[in-house]
């Protein structure tokens, strides 16, 4: 690890978390963990390929780390209050945003406190993204935590190019107009030259509120927006007319990464092992997800323990291993979901375990990419309930883990994935019943279909990764606001 020093980079991803999260250990020594959470894992792979730096938090309260390269990474860490950790992050990120961009599962908090610490701490990651960019470089500005960081950045350094990329959904306008900063919002996000989305209709949600709150047409997903001082808002927030453009682009998994592992022989045998210490059940179905409301975790525990109650499943021929890495510990709807699920694992496994097989498998851990891809070999049904979600790596990651073209994906609508992995066995996880008949599918499926649609989900997922999902953006970024039109703007400005 060096410091990074002074340095300015070409290219700069600014996101809410920096790849890794400093540890403390309980007599204090230091040490570095992966983030969790799909993002993290999507962008580690672009910024080797480019060689950028890195801008975002530690993930500790009050840290003082100063730039440092890590992993041949330049990461530059923004120092976060504990205070606005609390109002920032777990306020208005992860209390008011993220149930109101997950379709208001869980109630959102508006509060105006919230609200003034987001708006304070996006100012200091413009202000450390704009320190660290070279001259007409390229940011691309990273999800929800960050949505005035455009417009923020566009006023330090209108001589880059700004690109946004929202990892989650984006409300419809009925939902996103409750929001009572709706319009600064907007106005944050159309500050980047590109605004990212996962699905066409995330993309189709943000213009439609461009055109609801502004009164301005958006013809092919592009906003133009008038020189600053020409009186129309929003103004371009430069002295010369801009386009804005909003567009999806479904983010993916660095698929290589996971069939290489899949090779690994200590993998495959870890993968043996699993089976054998869970008695090598006829099924073992798997669910791999943060601890969040927003996955359909109850709802696929409700489906399978009626499947056992009917006969219909049976704890000696399948189990249930279900991974909830912990998430957002301290936001009070996250302890109450986490009890809850405690709760069901207890009851059903109380209620239809035997002394030699549990129902559910339940873990509170994260673990490691080689113990994952064992867990995704060694499972036959893999199991995304998600009531609603951006992407939903997890399904993607499954998909590219089985290279024997076998395993069966029971996928939500509501998760973006379902969008590209049509061959899955596509649920609405609200309605059991038909949650359960998909579950007992997969459980009969023959050889040969699970071998038809695992070896088309794998050929979309193999020639869709993450690293043609950044190429594409990026390239799109390119085209809307080349490099050389950003140098001259910024000689114009000088
Ligand atoms: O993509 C959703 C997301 O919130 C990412 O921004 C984040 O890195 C990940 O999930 C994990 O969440 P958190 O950073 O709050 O632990």
């Amino acid at each position: 690890m060096t410091d990074t020093g002074s340095e300015r980079f070409d290219f700069v991803v600014v996101s809410n978390r920096l790849p890794v999260d400093r540890v403390l250990a309980h007599d204090g020594t230091p040490s570095w963990k992966p983030s969790p959470g799909g993002l993290v894992t999507a962008l580690e792979p672009v910024m080797r390929a480019n060689d950028g730096a890195w801008v975002g938090w530690t993930g500790v309260a009050d840290d003082d780390q100063q730039p440092f390269e890590a992993d041949d990474l330049h990461l530059v860490p923004v120092r976060l209050s504990a205070e606005a950790v609390e109002l920032y992050y777990e306020g208005f990120s992860n209390d008011t945003i993220w149930p109101l961009y997950h379709d208001v599962i869980a109630q959102p908090t508006y509060s105006r406190r919230f609200w003034d610490a987001y708006v304070a701490v996006n100012q200091q990651f413009a202000e450390a993204a704009a320190e660290v960019a070279a001259q007409n470089g390229t940011v691309w500005v990273q999800d929800y935590q960050l949505q005035l960081v455009p417009r923020m950045l566009r006023e330090l350094r209108p001589d880059l190019v700004i690109g946004f990329f929202n990892h989650i959904p984006f409300p419809a306008y009925g939902l996103f107009s409750q929001l009572p900063w709706r319009l600064q919002i907007v106005e944050g996000l159309l500050g980047a030259d590109l605004i990212g989305f996962q699905r066409r209709a995330d993309a189709g949600n943000f213009l439609r509120a461009v055109r609801r709150l502004f009164k301005v047409q958006t013809p092919h997903g592009r906003v133009e927006l008038p020189a600053a001082g020409e009186g129309r808002w929003p103004n371009s927030m430069s002295d010369r007319p801009r386009s804005v453009v909003a567009k999806h682009f479904p983010i993916s998994i660095d698929a290589k990464a996971y069939v290489a592992l899949v090779e690994d022989p200590a993998v495959r045998a870890r993968a043996q092992q699993i089976r054998d210490d869970l008695g090598d059940p006829g099924t073992i179905m798997l669910g791999v997800d943060r601890l969040d409301y927003t996955k359909g975790i109850q709802h696929r525990f409700t489906a399978y323990a009626e499947l056992l109650a009917e006969g219909k499943l049976d704890v000696d021929d399948t189990v249930l291993v279900q991974i909830a890495s912990p998430s957002r510990e301290r936001v009070e709807t996250y302890r109450a979901l986490r009890d809850e699920i405690e709760l069901t694992v207890g009851r059903v496994n109380g209620e239809y375990g035997t002394i030699r097989h549990s129902a559910i498998n339940y873990l509170h851990h994260g673990y490691p990419r080689e113990e994952m891809v064992a867990l995704f070999l060694a499972a036959d049904v893999m199991l995304v309930t998600a009531l609603r979600d951006g992407m939903n790596l997890v399904a993607k990651e499954y998909v590219a883990t089985r290279g024997d073209d076998d395993g069966v994906l029971v996928l939500s609508e509501f998760a973006g994935a379902a969008d590209e992995l049509k061959q899955a066995l596509l649920i609405n996880p609200h309605d059991i019943d038909g949650l359960k008949r998909a579950m007992l599918t997969a459980v009969h499926m023959t050889r040969a279909e699970r071998r038809t649609r695992m070896r088309a989900l794998r050929h979309r997922v193999l020639v869709h990764d993450v690293e043609r999902w950044s190429r594409d953006f990026l390239e799109a970024l390119a085209a809307i606001r080349p490099r050389a039109s950003a140098q001259a703007a910024a000689a114009t400005e000088d």
